[in-house]
């Protein structure tokens, strides 16, 4: 029988950990650079100080919820190296596939990775510590009984709020046209954001295309580009 640890109150996760077998190169690199990139899960009540977990010293620290294949992840760690970026992902596929751009862009130096669902990382975290979020094309849940499945709104937007520092930016993306709707709607509602965007089919010029945006528009679907800026405290 499964048991659930009493201190263990993160809420469930729906989406899939695995997909096909991975190639022996991403077992590899799952072997030999995931150990070392990978931040450990915190043990319940336990303070995390990210900057410490880059060697050197970073201008600013930005978070990526769910990087998917890591294509934004690693070209954001390739022209950023002065940031330290931590990616959360739970699908293996994707990790691996993080780590293979990342090691042929010869980028490690600056990225840490949290291969669990990344809401169990959040506690552990001080307040405005991220100068920069990422969600992009979050899971949809389109269907209105899974509402409460969807990454933007609730608890999720309060550990946001409370992370992103003063003057932060957090970037949404999203091809879902009941989604749209929805992260319009959840961010409008929290006095903490204010939104930066003034044309949401626009994106800007360092935000490059991640796999589901490819894969959305080939399909002829045109994404929304949302911008929030953390209000001052
Ligand atoms: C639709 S995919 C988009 C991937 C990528 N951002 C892109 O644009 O190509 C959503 C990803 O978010 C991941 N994800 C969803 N909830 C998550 C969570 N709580 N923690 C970590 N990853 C999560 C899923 O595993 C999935 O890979």
């Amino acid at each position: 029988m499964t048991t659930t640890p009493p201190h263990d109150t993160a809420p469930r996760f729906f989406g899939r950990r695995k997909g096909k077998p991975l190639r022996q190169t991403g077992r590899g690199l799952m072997e030999s650079l995931l150990p070392r990139l990978a931040i450990a899960e915190p043990a319940p009540g336990q303070t995390l100080d990210p900057a410490a977990l880059f060697p050197a010293s970073c201008r600013a620290l930005w978070l990526e919820v769910g990087f998917g294949g890591g294509e934004h992840l690693a070209w954001q760690a390739a022209r950023n190296p002065d940031v330290g970026i931590i990616g959360g992902e739970v699908f293996q596929n994707g990790i691996a596939s993080l780590l293979g751009h990342l090691e042929r862009d010869g980028a490690t130096a600056n990225v840490r990775i949290f291969p669990e669902d990344v809401r169990r990382l959040f506690p552990a975290l001080p307040d405005a510590c991220f100068e920069r979020v990422f969600v992009l094309f979050p899971d949809p849940w389109p269907k209105t009984r899974h509402a409460d499945r969807r990454f933007i709104g609730g608890a999720n937007l309060d550990q946001l709020a409370r992370l992103l520092a003063d003057g932060g930016e957090v970037r949404i993306g999203t091809d879902d046209a009941v989604y749209k709707a929805w992260a319009v709607e959840q961010m409008a509602a929290r006095p903490e954001f204010e939104e930066l965007s003034s044309d949401r089919s626009v994106k800007p010029a360092d935000w490059p295309q991640s796999r589901y945006e490819a894969k959305a528009i080939a399909q002829g679907r045109a994404p929304l580009y949302l911008r929030y800026r953390r209000k001052a405290r």
